[in-house]
């Protein structure tokens, strides 16, 4: 038998007991294609095409993937692109995240089961990145991310407008009267503009941040806009790129690291990035073996700081890091607490980038190491009697005046709850108390939707009050802020402290000493414990069983049991 490694068109043959019948027949199916002989005994270069008619961000994939095949073709390679899974943010039902490890599966299998040599995944709405990543560290085929890139904001009435903090903003003022109807429908109609995802950094910028970081997409192309000719020429360099991977082969396995994730949570903090990202690079860790421990996470951001002053927490967007420098200006900033010697797609080390690199840097948007804009990193993990399994905090958006405080708990126990009482002018609700929402996380028929930014009740958004702290098993999109306790762990659906919570229980939160508990006598939980029942019954068929059997919960990425690395 021949054992001999192949390559292009005769990997992984379709079985026929024959593997030169099977050859010849897809070699005779690909030429029904118009391709040429000499053309069908080139390295094989997959792109990955998660393009959708809803899928707003992907909208200029067709000239993306036009730039990688011209790339590929120019190095001498076949560039082949196949359709996968597209996540679409806002088309979603329930939620986008429900669908994330389907996703990735599609994108593991066809990247395996497919003859490539390597492959291009180019991806950018929010899930994607990650999907696409974790499919690639399963495939473990040399793989090359190509982002998407942001939307550019846009000038309107002499502001500057991008989504999606400012669509929260200005729905904050409608709710509040601020803003009236025909003000509300003239601004969604110039929220978000041009092709590109969230241009702020949101969780697809900083997906995007951590792809780069990692070393999974090219030096320099996380932060390009959608529509700037410096993407087209990422696209094709990304191309290219993939046919040396071809030759030379550097896996994912290779790139995704320990090392790299610990580099890839240090940009995370510096960034102020995404509380998302949290969930999905504990995803992709998985995928390689790596576990994630959220107490290190607080001993990484208490020493990285916040250098990247984009909205939500700041004032600029990612069109404003790309002209500042970049990614790049931030792993410069970081140099010293970075693994140099992490091997990237580009087939060098980090260390070696760094060193290759012009050090332009616009000090307005990235701040230098020794005047940061806060010396701690935005997110921190919270333990305690309601999230014995830890919860995240992005102090860096939130309201350091809520930190060290006991509060009542007004409990809701579901969505529809929350939507039919929230705005109820009887509901019992003070700015000091502490809003919780049950039955939000993974497993709860919601899957984890971004609802944990919950609104302030409208009484109190009239009266002026801006934040309080809330607290839920959901999670929060990453242009949203507020005093924001997420993703606490066990959830409430499969039985968690947070399941116990009652209208009127004390809740005490310190976020300096990382602690969130609930202060409720231990006889009095344990009675409501052996109350306690699922709040939905298990779905009987399709994805949506496969989902419920096996999602895991947020510390581990929200990934299916079956898809990690043992
Ligand atoms: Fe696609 Fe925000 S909707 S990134």
């Amino acid at each position: 038998m021949d054992n001999k490694p192949k390559h292009g068109l005769a990997r992984g043959l379709t079985n026929y007991g024959d593997a030169g019948f099977s050859l010849y027949l897809r070699r005779s199916f690909a030429k029904s294609m118009g391709y040429s002989g000499e053309m069908l005994a080139r390295p094989v270069i997959g792109i990955a095409d998660s393009r959708s008619g809803f899928n707003n961000c992907h909208r200029h994939f067709p000239e993306l993937i036009d730039a990688v095949k011209r790339g590929v073709l120019a190095a001498g390679g076949l560039p082949i692109e196949f359709p996968t899974v597209s996540l679409g943010e806002v088309f979603l039902n329930p939620t986008s995240m429900m669908f994330r490890n389907l996703m990735s599966i599609d994108v593991e299998e066809m990247v395996r089961a497919q003859p490539m040599d390597s492959v291009v995944l180019v991806g950018g709405c929010d899930k994607t990145v990650p999907a696409q990543l974790m499919g690639a560290a399963s495939a473990d085929v040399p793989a090359v991310q190509l982002l998407a890139g942001p939307m550019m904001p846009t000038s309107f009435r002499g502001e500057r407008l991008g989504a999606c903090t400012d669509c929260r903003r200005f729905w904050a003022m409608h709710r509040a009267g601020a803003v009236d109807a025909q003000g509300i429908e003239e601004i969604e109609g110039n929220l978000a503009t041009t092709a590109g995802t969230c241009g702020v950094m949101g969780t697809a910028s900083t997906m995007a941040a951590i792809a780069e970081a990692l070393g999974m997409a090219l030096p320099g192309t996380a932060a390009i806009p959608a529509v700037h000719s410096d993407r087209l020429r990422a696209a094709e360099a990304s191309g290219r790129r993939a046919v040396e991977l071809a030759k030379n082969p550097i896996r994912p396995s290779q790139v995704i690291t320990g090392k790299s994730i610990e580099n890839a949570l240090r940009v995370l903090l510096a960034i102020g990035g995404s509380t998302n990202a949290i969930v999905h690079l504990a995803a992709i860790a998985g995928r390689v073996g790596v576990r994630i421990d959220l107490k290190k996470l607080n001993a990484l951001s208490d020493s990285t700081p916040v250098l990247v002053d984009l909205k939500p927490t700041g004032q600029y967007y990612m069109s404003d890091l790309h002209a500042a420098g970049g990614v790049g200006a931030v792993l410069r900033e970081l140099r010293p607490l970075l693994h140099l010697d992490c091997m990237t797609v580009a087939g060098e080390t980090l260390g070696e980038r760094l060193d290759a690199e012009p050090a332009w840097v616009d000090r307005n948007v990235v701040k230098p190491f020794e005047a940061p804009l806060s010396k701690e990193g935005g997110l921190v993990a919270l333990f305690g009697s309601l999230a014995p399994n830890g919860a995240i905090l992005k102090r860096s958006a939130a309201d350091p005046k809520l930190f060290e405080r006991e509060g009542r708990a007004v409990v809701f126990i579901s969505l529809d709850d929350l939507a039919a009482r929230i705005d109820d002018p009887a509901l019992d609700v003070t700015a000091e108390d502490f809003l919780v929402l049950q039955n939000a996380g993974p497993k709860s028929g919601y899957a984890m939707p971004e609802a944990g930014y919950l609104p302030i009740p409208a009484k109190l958004a009239r009266a002026g009050v801006k934040d309080m702290v809330r607290i839920s098993d959901a999670r929060m999109s990453g242009t949203a802020y507020g005093t924001i306790v997420l993703h606490v762990s066990p959830e409430a659906a499969a039985g968690g402290p947070l399941a116990l919570v009652k209208n009127g229980d004390r809740i005490g939160l310190s976020v300096k000493a990382r602690s969130i508990d609930l202060l409720v006598r231990e006889e009095e939980l344990a009675k409501r414990r052996a109350q306690w029942r699922a709040p939905v019954a298990p779905p009987s068929r399709g994805y949506a069983k496969l989902y419920m059997d096996h999602v895991l919960q947020a510390e581990h990425g929200c990934d299916f049991d079956f898809l990690r690395k043992a």
